[in-house]
């Protein structure tokens, strides 16, 4: 007996952008299932931060479908939209955007105090998290080093259990050391949280850590091989 084919969490359907008159994405496709994690890369100026953008429907593509957890984002208004991408996606950003002047925890419960989260579960949801990710719990957010900075970012990422988590870059500034310990941070939790994982990634090493690997060519999104 075969199990039912899952719904992708993520389904991209030939997305064309344009903007200041080039063609950024020219019928890009991808489906991404739960569990399932995905590198992309591409030269700079591709347009793999502007793919993560349509994702997250902070821009609107010019034709094509994205949906995500089973809502065109085309179809939302921008309130439904702003809440839609809080409930089901989680973005880690390439210098982490942590507020220097909050705690750690309160650096992740913020993600979760949007949501309309208790203070309470917010803190220890996130509490717990960071415990669970290694971040020391009294050391200031400014005196983090850049690893640690960046499982905060992956934390607040995760406080709302998303089913979409997408990460631009998470690794770009960090040493070979913290750089592993993060990108093997992020690619086991599609597998412990069942989320779907996109992973923008200029490093190679990073990109064969994913489930599939792709590559952004002429605006289209190519497998470069099964990685595993
Ligand atoms: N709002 C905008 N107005 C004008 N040009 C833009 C705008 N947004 C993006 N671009 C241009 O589109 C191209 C793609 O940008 P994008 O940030 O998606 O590239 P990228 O693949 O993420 O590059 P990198 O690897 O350097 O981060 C760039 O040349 C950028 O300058
Ligand atoms: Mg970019």
């Amino acid at each position: 007996m075969t199990s039912p084919p899952t719904r992708p969490v993520l389904d991209i359907d030939d997305v064309v952008y344009d903007v200041a008159g080039r063609r950024l994405l020219a019928g890009a496709d991808l489906a991404v299932h739960p569990g399932q994690s995905v590198s992309v890369m591409g030269p700079s100026g591709s347009g793999k931060s502007s793919l993560l953008m349509c994702i997250m429907g902070l821009v609107r593509p010019d034709s094509g479908h994205v949906t995500v957890a089973g809502q065109d984002m085309n179809g939302l208004s921008s309130r439904a939209l702003a809440a839609h991408r809080r409930r089901h996606i989680g973005m880690v950003f390439q210098f982490g955007e942590l507020l220097p002047e909050l705690t750690p925890v309160e650096n992740v419960m913020i993600a979760s105090l949007l949501a309309g989260d208790s203070a309470g579960d917010a803190q220890s949801r996130s509490e717990r998290l960071l415990a669970d990710l290694g971040v020391p719990k009294t050391t200031a957010t400014q005196d983090l080093s850049g690893g640690e900075r960046q499982r905060v970012a992956v934390a607040r990422a995760l406080v709302n259990t998303p089913e979409l988590l997408l990460a631009d870059e998470p690794t770009g500034s960090l040493d070979g050391k913290q750089r592993a310990s993060v990108a093997d941070l992020l690619f086991r939790t599609p597998r412990a949280h069942g989320c779907a994982l996109v992973v923008v990634t200029h490093d190679e090493t990073v990109a064969r850590l994913a489930d599939v690997q792709l590559h952004l060519v002429d605006g289209k999104l190519a497998q470069v091989q099964e990685a595993r």
